[in-house]
């Protein structure tokens, strides 16, 4: 701990460092009518994982588009506040520039290129990139996911979760500061959520990549991050670390709900999802 009366203590890096991404206060409106964030706030440091969780609809999604600048390509805005990446305001730039800033994002549902092969989806996550290294770069995504090195088919026969790990790899490709992910767990099967969630938080500890990540899985999510952020109708409720949040009861019984025994959790997926309705 710090205090005033040292006269050479320096301060903690975490209680003074500006976050890397930093979102102010921000509205996004779709189609100029459909108001969806009113008035979000939050932070990720620099080499964090930080998780953003929420219900259907609350908003997580709009949010990833709001900072990587996809919104544009759905008619939306951000018509107040702020996103600061890296000390220079983000907000209304458009997404390729963004990417080139150092944010790439991971869609929602993996949106690999289905009609070429995994390879060349990667290649093209390194479109922004002019240096010399992008195969070893190549071999650097295949020592994370090694099978997806025998796949030299077309990218749409892969499995789910090989798509999945497609689409984290063709985000390593770009070499970005930050990597939105936009829920990786969809669609995988328990032990594969286990798998691919082991591999992210190995890239952010190896590569130093800051991630932000948007899951409806709270426990896989809250397994990894450092911090969450709860939203609900397009605002923040509630965050803390990612022990307080485990620990809180409200966001036990609304997004922990079910153990980790199968048949436990198979039995209180039905009144998870009804109590989510009333969230
Ligand atoms: N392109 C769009 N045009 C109009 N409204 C949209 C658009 N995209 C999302 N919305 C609306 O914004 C709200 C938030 O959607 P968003 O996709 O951000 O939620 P989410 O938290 O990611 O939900 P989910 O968990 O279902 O993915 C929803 O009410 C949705 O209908
Ligand atoms: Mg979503």
């Amino acid at each position: 701990m710090q205090t005033a009366a040292e006269p050479n203590a320096k301060p903690a890096p975490a209680a003074t460092a500006a976050p890397l991404l930093a979102v102010r206060n921000i509205e996004v409106v779709y189609d100029n009518v459909i108001l969806v964030l009113r008035g979000l706030s939050m932070d990720v440091p620099k080499g964090a994982i930080v998780a953003l969780l929420g219900a259907n609809g609350a908003g997580k999604s709009t949010t990833l588009k709001a900072i990587s600048g996809l919104l544009k390509t759905e008619d939306g805005e951000v018509t107040r506040g702020e996103i600061v990446f890296d000390g220079e305001r983000i907000d209304g730039i458009d997404p390729d520039k963004i990417v080139r800033r150092g944010i790439f994002q991971v869609m929602e549902g993996r949106r690999i290129i289905a009609d070429m092969t995994a390879l060349e989806n990667l290649r093209l996550g390194a479109y922004t990139r002019s240096d010399k290294n992008v195969d070893d770069d190549i071999d650097m995504v295949y020592k994370y996911f090694p099978r997806l090195k025998e796949r030299t088919g077309l990218a749409g026969y892969l499995s789910g979760g090989e798509q999945q790990m497609l689409a984290i790899g063709r985000a390593m490709m770009a070499r970005p500061k930050m990597i939105l992910m936009d829920e990786p767990s969809m669609g995988l099967s328990p032990l594969l959520v286990k798998e691919v969630f082991g591999i992210i938080k190995q890239i952010n500890r190896d590569l130093g990549v800051t991630i932000l990540l948007v899951e409806q899985n709270a426990r896989a999510a809250l397994s990894v991050a450092s911090h969450g952020y709860i939203m609900e109708q397009g605002k923040v409720v509630l965050d803390g670390t990612a022990a307080e949040l485990r620990d809180n009861e409200d966001v036990k019984e609304f997004y922990l709900g079910g153990a980790g025994d199968q048949r436990k959790s198979f039995k209180n997926l039905k009144s998870f999802k009804r109590r989510k309705r009333w969230l």
